[in-house]
């Protein structure tokens, strides 16, 4: 009887002792944590398709769900523009807290655009993070193709493919578990991942883990998923750079929560919603580890909302929002 006390007020004490030291982290966690994270959205090329419907009037655009994707997880966003030079980009990274690279058409060998602009972030971020800085970079389709294109130097290694309108759960690899992106995922999450067809693929060109050797990058990111096109083919679903906080994805969760075309197979169900909000969760997270901020309240005059939206969603566009830039907009 006595022992039995004993052992009850012992493991009464452990649980002190424990819920101690829970709230002493969380204490500690809050006070370096930032509560109003801002990401930069890089912009890109107008695309021919939007260029169709809106004949020679813009020059560069933001699909409007990648806005909608980092607001919905407590953010506020900043457009990036292409086509800058260095000192422009330094400048807007100084001030934002991580950096979204949305999936698109752009070509990567474009004077001026996207790819340009990716490696000249892709540079800065990673100084900024060796110089004890924490800024995150993630890319979303094109620009999960993007990460590892301009990590490679600007070496075009990516394979044709054939995975649109298709859903899929990830194919997860064996350690996936112990990556910065899934490690705290809930059982729930990576169950809906792993057994539901809840990603939404969009992409005509896909990593593979070969294209990743072929540039000598397998030790620098890390594979957690892959899937199979159409077709069969294998394809890296999600990575993260081994070192820095660089993350990528080929599916479109923005879609699953903001886009609403017919017919394109984007799967809007409850699991879909949940597991693509986790991964706005995850980068925004990501981003409140960093303490950049704009001097003085000048975000106001940077934030998205300085800039009108369309409703493209009505001329058959697959974004159902968008914005949409003119070199003037752009220039000041
Ligand atoms: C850019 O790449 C695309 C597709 O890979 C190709 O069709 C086009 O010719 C290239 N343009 C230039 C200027 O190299
Ligand atoms: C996951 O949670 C642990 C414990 O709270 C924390 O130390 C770690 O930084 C978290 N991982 C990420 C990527 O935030
Ligand atoms: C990859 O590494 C090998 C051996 O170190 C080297 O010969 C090759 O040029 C590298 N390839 C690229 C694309 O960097
Ligand atoms: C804002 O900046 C001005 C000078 O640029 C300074 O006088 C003022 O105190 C600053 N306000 C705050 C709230 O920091
Ligand atoms: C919208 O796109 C679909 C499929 O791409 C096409 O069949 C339809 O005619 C288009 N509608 C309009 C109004 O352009
Ligand atoms: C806008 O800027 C791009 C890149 O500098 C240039 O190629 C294009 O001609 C410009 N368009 C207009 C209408 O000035």
């Amino acid at each position: 009887m006595k022992s039995a006390l004993c052992l009850l007020l012992g493991l009464l004490a452990l649980c002190l002792h424990i819920s101690d030291a829970i709230s002493l982290s969380v204490v500690e966690r809050t006070d370096y944590l930032n509560d109003r994270p801002i990401i930069g959205i890089l912009t890109q090329e107008i695309s021919y398709s939007l260029n169709l419907k809106y004949p020679n009037q813009y020059e560069s655009y933001i699909a409007a769900s990648y806005v909608k994707f980092v607001e919905g997880a407590g953010a506020l966003a900043v457009p990036i523009w292409i086509g800058k030079d260095e000192s422009y980009y330094e400048d807007i990274l100084s001030k934002v807290n991580g950096v979204l690279w949305p999936g698109g058409s752009s070509y990567f060998n474009v004077s001026d655009g996207y790819a340009e602009a990716g490696a000249i972030i892709y540079t800065i971020a990673t100084r900024l993070n060796n110089q004890g800085d924490y800024f995150p970079i993630w890319g979303t389709c094109l620009g999960f193709e993007l990460m590892t294109y301009v990590a490679a130097g600007g070496i075009e290694h990516r394979t044709d493919c054939s995975s649109n309108k298709q859903a899929l759960p990830l194919e997860f690899v064996s350690d996936f578990k112990s990556s910065r992106m899934f490690e705290n995922a809930s059982e729930k999450v990576i169950d809906i991942l792993s057994t539901y067809d809840v990603t939404a693929n969009f992409h005509q060109y896909c990593v593979t883990r070969d294209d990743l050797k072929k540039v000598n990058l397998t030790s620098v990111f890390r594979v957690m998923s892959v899937n199979h096109d159409w077709n069969g083919l294998e394809f890296i679903s999600s990575i993260e750079h081994v070192e820095l906080p660089f993350y990528g994805i080929q599916f479109h969760p923005e879609k699953n929560l903001y886009e609403w075309v017919a017919n394109k197979n984007i799967p809007h169900n409850p699991e879909a919603s949940l597991a693509s909000q986790y991964f706005a969760n995850f980068f925004v997270n990501e981003a409140r580890k960093n303490s950049h901020s704009f001097p003085n309240g000048t975000d106001l005059d940077e934030l998205i909302y300085n800039y009108q939206i369309t409703f493209t969603g009505r001329k058959n566009s697959s974004f159902m929002q968008t914005y949409m830039f003119t070199n003037l907009t752009t220039t000041d």
